[in-house]
């Protein structure tokens, strides 16, 4: 059925203007003023709102298998809880056990993720390094549409990488027109740290955030750069939340290296106090990598997304019960890692970025959609309101009120780490490839609904940006090339 959006101000990240919107299938038919409704068509009155680009949330894991539990919301309650909160697309880590072959976590992801209600991509990990690895790479990008691969320099003993791994992948990605990703925290550090921490009889939540420092993930993230560059690979360090990281990040662009970096809404928005709590419940459920940071970080971070030196905002939705909390009673090493966020990430953004003047509703359409497209070479389909692009749409009420509480979430765990958070802006409804997925409440959207997007793999150009090649390589050396 044709879906008309009247008299709403449309909004994308370079430019917004008063028009219609008719959504006809899968794509947007056609923008306009006075646009006629097509015979039996739903007609949605945008007086007064914002339509917008569908929120792209490009770091989630949705039923992923992690430190003993397995993450609470699946591919039907994460993405369902995205669409009522204005996100319309994730893209969810395929992370195959070190040694497991890349092909066969990929089979694993699609069959969870047929119940998806709302569209949705993979970036893939790399958890171990051997042919095999080095050949399923050129399977991942050209057969299945991947140009991400995730690296962890965390997480010691289980999904960790070294440098020699980090070296071999990120050079392989440079090959094959992919972008690298990674979680910039020193595993190593952290292992000895958590050690010494547990020595001196901390055994609670708050040694997870003492054992992970600032430090550790600026260290991580520098190094990352610099081994990213020697091998004229980009990178995009997820997770971002700290001023070294940050700072890292800006001096790498200032430089002229093809580096971005992704702050998560948590780590904008909360912060490190909240483990000083005493009920352990409480700090637990908020026990994610890296964790919350003292408040001066948040101002990094949101300088970092109004100077453009960070371009997006996700969720790294990996949502935990208490109950599964609860293994790491008595040792913090053994809680799951890990927070949820996907129907929260727009309202509290919009709450915290747009309505205090830090960002402009363009900026929150860059940072939330538009940006992320960008980079993950999706857009126009994705991240723009435009004829042609899929019909991924939030009408956006700026004044609408919302109080963030678990009693009325979707997502399927027992708690919510914005508990009372006092948004005012939300969707009024949330279309997805072309259909009504959300309105005013009521959840449309049925599991199966969502599509699996294939990205194209990025051109010579974009993967060749060295600056170590171009100032201080020696003469005739274009690139260093691994072999498997
Ligand atoms: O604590 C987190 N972030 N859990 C999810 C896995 C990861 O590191 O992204
Ligand atoms: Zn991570
Ligand atoms: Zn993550």
């Amino acid at each position: 059925m044709p879906i008309l959006i009247r008299g709403g101000t449309v909004v994308n990240h370079d430019h917004s203007r008063r028009a219609d919107v008719l959504v006809d299938g899968p794509t947007i038919a056609a923008l306009g003023t006075n646009l006629d409704a097509p015979a039996g068509s739903e007609v949605i009155d945008a007086g007064g709102c914002y339509v917008m680009p569908g929120g792209i949330d490009p770091h989630t894991h949705l039923e992923l298998p992690f430190m003993g539990s397995i993450s609470a919301d699946d591919f039907e309650w994460g993405t369902k809880a995205a669409l009522s909160g204005g996100t319309t697309m994730v893209i969810d880590f395929c992370i195959p056990d070190p040694g497991q072959s890349m092909l066969a976590a990929y089979q694993d992801w699609r069959r969870k993720s047929e119940k998806a209600t709302s569209d949705y991509g993979f970036h893939m990990a790399v958890t171990s390094w051997s042919k095999q690895v080095f050949d399923e790479m050129e399977t991942v990008v050209k057969t299945y549409g991947i140009n991400t691969f995730k690296h962890f320099l965390a997480y010691k003993g289980a999904l960790m990488v070294n440098d020699d791994e980090l070296y071999n992948s990120f050079a392989r990605c440079a090959h094959l027109g992919a972008l690298p990703l990674v979680h910039a925290e020193n595993g190593d550090v952290v292992a000895r740290m958590q050690e010494a921490i547990l020595e001196q009889g901390i055994t609670g939540p708050e040694g997870h955030a003492f054992s992970r420092p600032p430090e550790v993930e600026g260290e991580a993230t520098n190094r990352a750069i610099m081994i990213a560059d020697m091998t004229g690979a980009p990178l995009y360090v997820v997770h971002t939340s700290c001023r070294e990281s940050h700072e890292a990040i800006a001096r790498a662009r200032a430089a002229g290296k093809r580096v971005y970096g992704e702050p998560l809404i948590q780590h904008l928005t909360l912060d490190a106090g909240e483990y000083d709590n005493r009920d352990w419940d409480h700090a637990a459920r908020r026990v994610m990598s890296p964790p919350f940071r003292a408040k001066a970080h948040q101002d990094s971070l949101w300088a970092g997304l109004q100077s453009g030196s960070l371009q997006v905002v996700a969720t790294d939705h990996c949502a935990f019960t208490t109950a599964q909390k609860r293994i790491g009673a008595g040792d913090f090493r053994k809680i799951p890692n890990g927070t949820g966020g996907l129907e929260d990430r727009m309202p509290v953004l919009w709450t915290a970025g747009v309505n205090s003047g830090r960002l402009t509703k363009e900026e929150f359409v860059a940072v939330t959609s538009a940006n992320i497209a960008r980079i993950l070479n999706i857009y126009p389909r994705k991240g723009a309101v435009a004829a042609g692009s899929d019909a991924d749409l939030v009408v956006w009420d700026p004044a609408a009120t919302k109080t963030v509480t678990a009693k009325r979430q979707i997502s399927r765990i027992d708690y919510n780490v914005f508990e009372g958070y006092r948004c005012t802006g939300a969707p009024i409804a949330t279309l997805s490839g072309g259909r009504m997925a959300w309105l005013e409440g009521d959840l449309r959207a049925r599991p199966g609904d969502g599509r699996y997007i294939e990205r194209p793999p990025f051109s010579a150009v974009h993967v060749a940006n060295s600056t170590w090649k171009t100032q201080t390589a020696p003469k005739g050396v274009q690139r260093m090339e691994v072999t498997p």
